[in-house]
């Protein structure tokens, strides 16, 4: 089965083994039978984070549970139930559309409810695990059901526990408290500038799931039309020490200092080594945004990494900088075997 089609950089892959997964049972029985033929299995939802580094030689699990609800409606506030095989977007406009803030800096992030948790996603100011109340998945260590609350997830900046044990917990369903009359998150620079000058204590959720599209589409490119993973690398975190270093040999570099620790913005140190735009035959990198690899005419998994270990490599060279990768990469022989 050719998986060309459902990773979002267009990686021309293919699984061995496919199957289409729409409820617990069918997760259940499946696991089983990649156990017992001692197949590798990978969890594939939207495939927007992620690298095909070959055809993968097991069974690919295409994560298809839906469902949406809402449940525990207290005033102004209720929780969102979100089977992992739903569309993210989707789900925020929903959610948006129902009056219920939480999630509308997060729209337009490509990729199913069951993968946000993996990587905590996050946009403008928001992460998921602000209103993540918890999953429910089956873990195939212990080959029971479980309930993870928020605080067990591990979760960090695009990090989680789902990452550190990856294959372990199969995510089938989200909780998310969403509230009518919490505030609206519009600090981040790129909504503020969206909103400046206007007045904002009107607006209703949808309103600003509306302004994140139209920041987004500005900036990124839309994978249906130039594949990429969005982010390639995550913006970096330094000591102190290393930032107040960097700035005084680049005044004009951007960071978010915090008390011990900097984010820098991984955009414009590759934008500062001249990869913004460049482009071979095959790949290269996105002309508005730095940090977004691009696959514009059928370049490979190989190709793609390549191109991603050169831009480390300045990177490296002119900041002393380690970038690392956002995507994960899938090897061919499974290494996601539990
Ligand atoms: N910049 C450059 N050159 C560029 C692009 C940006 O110098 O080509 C500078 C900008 O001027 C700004 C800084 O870099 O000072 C940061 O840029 P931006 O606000 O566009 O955000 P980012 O740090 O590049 C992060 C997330 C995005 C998320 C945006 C908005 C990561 C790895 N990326 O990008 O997430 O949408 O903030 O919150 O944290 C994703 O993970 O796939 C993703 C798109």
């Amino acid at each position: 089965v050719s998986l060309t089609a459902m990773n979002t950089m267009s990686i021309p892959a293919s699984a061995r083994w496919f199957a289409e997964v729409t409820s617990d049972q069918d997760l259940q029985a499946l696991l089983e039978v990649a156990a017992q033929r001692n197949l590798a299995t990978l969890i594939l939802g939207g495939g927007s984070n992620l690298i095909f580094a070959g055809d993968f030689e097991g069974l690919v699990l295409h994560m298809s549970i839906t469902g949406r609800r809402w449940e525990e409606i207290e005033g102004d506030s209720a929780v969102l139930v979100l089977g992992a095989g739903e569309n993210w977007h989707e789900s925020v406009l929903y959610a948006a559309s129902a009056g219920y803030r939480g999630i509308e800096n997060l729209a337009l992030i490509p990729g199913t409810a069951g993968a946000a948790p993996v990587q905590n996603i996050g946009a403008y100011g928001v992460e998921l695990k602000d209103t993540l109340v918890s999953v429910t998945a089956f873990d195939r260590k212990t080959g029971e059901w479980v309930v993870l609350a928020n605080e067990e997830c591990g979760f960090g900046y695009r990090d989680s526990l789902f990452k550190h044990q990856p294959g372990r917990y199969v995510i089938t369903e989200l909780r998310l408290r969403l509230c009518r009359s919490r505030e609206l998150s519009l600090g981040y620079a790129d909504l503020a500038n969206y909103f400046d000058g206007a007045d904002t204590s009107a607006l209703t959720p949808l309103d600003v799931a509306q302004a994140v599209m139209a920041v987004r589409r500005r900036k990124l490119p839309e994978p249906q039309k130039i594949p990429n993973a969005g982010s390639f690398f995550k913006n970096p975190v330094v000591d102190l020490k290393v930032w107040d270093e960097l700035r005084l040999a680049y005044p004009d570099m951007p960071g978010y200092p915090g008390e011990r620790t900097a984010k820098l913005a991984a955009a414009w140190l590759i934008d500062r080594c001249g990869w913004k735009g460049f482009r071979n035959d095959r790949v290269g990198v996105h002309n508005r945004q730095a940090l977004v690899l691009i696959n514009h005419s059928g370049g490979s998994g190989s190709d793609v990494l390549a191109l991603a270990e050169r831009i480390r490599q300045d990177v490296m060279a002119k900041f002393g900088i380690a970038l690392e990768m956002e995507p994960g990469v899938i090897p061919p022989d499974g290494a996601l075997r539990v």
